[in-house]
């Protein structure tokens, strides 16, 4: 027995060099001290030992046993801190290592210039209107004194969604949006999305305009010259001028179009202004009578100033930008050269 003893001994100690996991530490159990394992067997063998020799056996086999609880015990012990070592291991956080930079994106030159021209605006007592981006031909053309079978209709290639529904040309009907809703004095910016089937070099299907409207009783094309030489001087150069030339809108009586003296060459002629010394920015003119009239403003005693600037020709002189394609096309080499 006593041989046997040892060499149990000594295979408990090799199995449990190599139980390093609770699994294998339960198997060792189940092997070594279970009901059914080499512990209990040297017990069932007590019977065939001499009676006189059993007590002295039997307190080997119990010494042995508690001897091997002890080893288990122990190599539980080692196994719940092998345990906690890789948990720290696998949690551990390296707080030397560089973060992952998170992509800070910019402001698209287009947003940057809109919210620019809109603070200058703002500056001169502009609030700011949007209306929406799929308008009814009664907004759109009517109510702006262009009836159905006007040629001016023309001047505006339009996406038309249903008979009467379209893709607003111009922010125009914003001007009808607002009237209807306020009274003057009335001192608002549309800024936003418009529409036109065309596409070329310097035209594209969508691009923004800024629409202006000042109503008020004594309002004359003086206020809308004023208005603009701020305008381009707080955009621009504090030198560059503003030149009205006639023009014909039907919502506007009379219309004009606006140049800029070209800010690269001083009016001395160039690549940027085709050698004529100024740049045509934007319409505009004095609200037509019957515009008026069509919100319910009586024309009479009201009087009234409206333009549209297109936000990408502003951009692309402010800029440089001699292509307009690039502000469509949203290269990031391109648009992270913008900081607002
Ligand atoms: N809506 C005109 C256009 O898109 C511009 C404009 C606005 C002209 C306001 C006069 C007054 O061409």
């Amino acid at each position: 027995m006593d041989q046997k003893i040892k060499a149990l001994r000594e295979q408990m100690e090799q199995r449990l060099n190599l139980v390093d996991s609770r699994e294998k530490l339960s198997a060792f159990w189940q092997d070594f001290l279970g009901k059914k394992g080499s512990i209990a067997e040297l017990m069932k063998g007590l019977g065939a030992v001499a009676k006189e020799e059993r007590p002295a056996v039997g307190k080997l086999i119990n010494e042995f046993k508690t001897f091997a609880e002890q080893r288990y015990q122990e190599r539980s012990e080692k196994i719940d801190e092998l345990e906690l070592q890789e948990r720290n291991r696998r949690e551990q956080v390296d707080i030397t290592l560089p973060s992952s930079r998170r992509q800070q994106g910019t402001m698209h030159p287009i947003s940057i210039v809109r919210n620019e021209m809109i603070n200058v605006f703002a500056n001169m007592g502009f609030e700011v209107f949007e209306g929406p981006e799929i308008e009814d031909d009664d907004h759109n053309f009517t109510r702006l004194n262009v009836p159905k079978d006007h040629p001016a209709r023309d001047m505006q290639d339009t996406f038309y969604i249903s008979e009467d529904i379209l893709l607003r040309t111009h922010t125009s009907p914003g001007q009808i949006r607002v009237m209807d809703h306020e009274k003057p004095p009335i001192k608002v910016l549309v800024p936003g999305r418009v529409f036109r089937s065309d596409s070329d070099a310097t035209h594209s299907p969508m691009f923004h305009q800024m629409e202006g409207l000042v109503v008020d009783k004594g309002i004359t094309l003086c206020d809308l010259q004023g208005m603009l030489d701020q305008f381009v001087r707080r955009m621009f150069d504090a030198e560059v001028r503003t030149r009205l030339r006639p023009s014909y809108f039907p919502f506007t009586e009379p219309s004009v179009e606006v140049d800029v003296s070209c800010f690269e060459c001083g009016g001395k002629g160039c690549g940027l202004c085709k050698h004529t010394g100024w740049i045509e920015v934007l319409g505009g003119g004095v609200v037509h009578p019957n515009v008026l009239k069509n919100c319910g403003i009586d024309p009479d005693v009201y009087s009234g100033i409206a333009f549209g600037i297109g936000i990408e020709r502003i951009t692309m002189l402010k800029y440089g930008i001699n292509n307009m394609g690039l502000l469509f096309e949203n290269d990031l080499r391109f648009l992270k050269q913008f900081k607002d």
